[in-house]
């Protein structure tokens, strides 16, 4: 029983949290009366002990206290007597937990954003970096458009974009203080709950003492903004698994993010990729195991919460661990620029063009598809490129299609005439590229004032 129901295992890593925590709370205790300054002062210097013993690895850990809160509270007692027994006076484990996760989970959301902030900047140094390289854009995987490389890394740019954004959403909603709420009905003493949350960087209170202690919803807010980044970054490594394949061939990843094969000798294997990709499916599950715990639960505290910790740890270490990888991995991939651009020569790439341009000459663009589909059947079926049918073959199909039409064929004239706004022509990306840049700022100053409001 004992050994099934300890959450200290895995909640000792709340440590910090709780000395904190518990820190402000005895403060807040001896300003209001119902402890004595000196109380407070040796509650804090036990604490602080407790700290270093943590620290430095000399904590007595018991398993029979079953979590991080009673063997620290424990502890406090040994080390200085009657006192310490008074931590815990206007406070249950129920609304310390909750606290010790908001504590937890907000200081984790800032590094979390710095990370996919510092991966923002690495796709538009690569977007800088490698204008002007065309390769083909993919529809159904099939070869849609030519698009400009830097296009397409900017897409990534612009999904982290958002996934910051609802990161700061979800800090906001985890910048609650529930301290006070007791077990779950509040506390008879006259507590000043206001002095707790700004002294440890709150900006609002929890409103109902059982609200406070049922509710998880900042932890499941804060894992599906972790499913969907994992979701990006998953999509992002499915592509570069693609493109470092032979049959594409068109990046090559650095030996320090790839494996060997212990059999065969040629392989360079995608590890880190891969396993950015096979890990999303632990994310959508920590995800999943929290919501499916909430079904149905009454209110207020029940055992079952204590489920939120380990996919919410695990989600975070993957993230730290995976988005630095992510950034170093593509900012030392190489690219085969003459193999995307051969890729991008095939006719395929001017079809919606010559559509385009009988348009331009009066034919609805409908009909504009059906012939230039025709003459591309006529060319396939003749094993020939569309370049390499004669002016009056192609005259067959429209008149206008036996004029001068080469430069339509060419993949970048093709890039250049998406010059709409959030196309790929070359200045279409470069305003693309400012923008992104502007919004990367604006995104880190609303960061700062969201996670800092003082
Ligand atoms: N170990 C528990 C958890 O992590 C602490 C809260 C327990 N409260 C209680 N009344 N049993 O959820």
């Amino acid at each position: 029983m004992i050994k099934f129901s300890a959450s200290l295992p895995f909640d000792r890593r709340l440590a910090p949290q709780d000395i904190r925590g518990s820190m402000a709370h005895a403060a807040m205790l001896a300003a209001c009366g119902i402890i004595t300054a000196e109380e407070a002062e040796a509650i804090q210097a036990g604490l602080q002990e407790i700290a270093a013993e943590l620290k430095e690895g000399r904590f007595p850990f018991e398993l029979e206290d079953e979590d991080i809160h009673m063997n620290i509270e424990k502890r406090l007692t040994e080390k200085i007597g009657a006192a310490g027994g008074k931590l815990h006076t206007a406070r249950s484990r129920n609304d310390q937990v909750a606290l010790d996760l908001h504590l937890f989970l907000m200081e984790e959301i800032r590094e979390i954003d710095k990370m996919v902030a510092d991966l923002q900047e690495v796709f538009l140094e690569l977007a800088r970096k490698f204008m002007g390289v065309v390769l083909p854009g993919y529809t159904h995987l099939q070869r849609a458009q030519p698009v400009l490389f830097s296009h397409h890394l900017l897409a990534y740019f612009w999904m982290l974009q958002r996934d910051r954004e609802r990161l700061a959403g979800a800090y906001r909603r985890a910048d609650l203080m529930p301290l006070g709420a007791g077990a779950l009905s509040g506390t008879s003493f006259p507590i000043d709950r206001r002095m707790v949350a700004a002294s440890l960087g709150f900006t609002r209170l929890y409103e109902n003492s059982m609200d406070a202690v049922s509710d998880r919803d900042y932890i499941v807010e804060f894992l599906s903004c972790a499913a969907l980044l994992m979701a990006h970054l998953s999509r992002l490594s499915e592509e570069l698994i693609l493109w470092s394949s032979a049959e594409f061939g068109f990046i090559e990843l650095d030996d320090a993010y790839t494996t060997g094969s212990s059999m065969m000798p040629q392989k360079k294997n995608p590890d880190v990729a891969e396993l950015a990709r096979g890990k999303t499916g632990r994310v959508y599950g920590s995800l999943m195991a929290l919501l499916t715990v909430l079904k149905g639960l009454p209110l207020t505290y029940n055992k079952d919460l204590q489920e939120d910790k380990e996919g919410l740890f695990d989600t975070v270490d993957t993230l730290k661990a995976l988005l630095p990888l992510m950034g170093e991995m593509l900012l030392t991939m190489r690219i085969n620029r003459p193999r995307m651009e051969a890729a991008a020569q095939d006719d395929f790439a001017c079809a919606t063009d010559l559509a385009d341009y009988l348009v331009r000459r009066g034919v609805a663009f409908r009909e504009a598809h059906r012939i230039v589909g025709e003459l591309i059947a006529c060319a396939e079926k003749a094993g020939l490129k569309l370049k390499e049918l004669t002016p009056e073959v192609r005259r067959r199909f429209h008149p206008a299609l036996g004029e001068e039409i080469g430069h339509l064929l060419d993949p970048l004239a093709v890039v250049k005439a998406r010059s709409c706004r959030g196309g790929t022509a070359p200045e279409a990306v470069q305003e693309q590229l400012r923008l992104a840049e502007q919004a990367l700022q604006d995104q880190n100053k609303l960061f700062q004032q969201t996670t800092n409001p003082a």
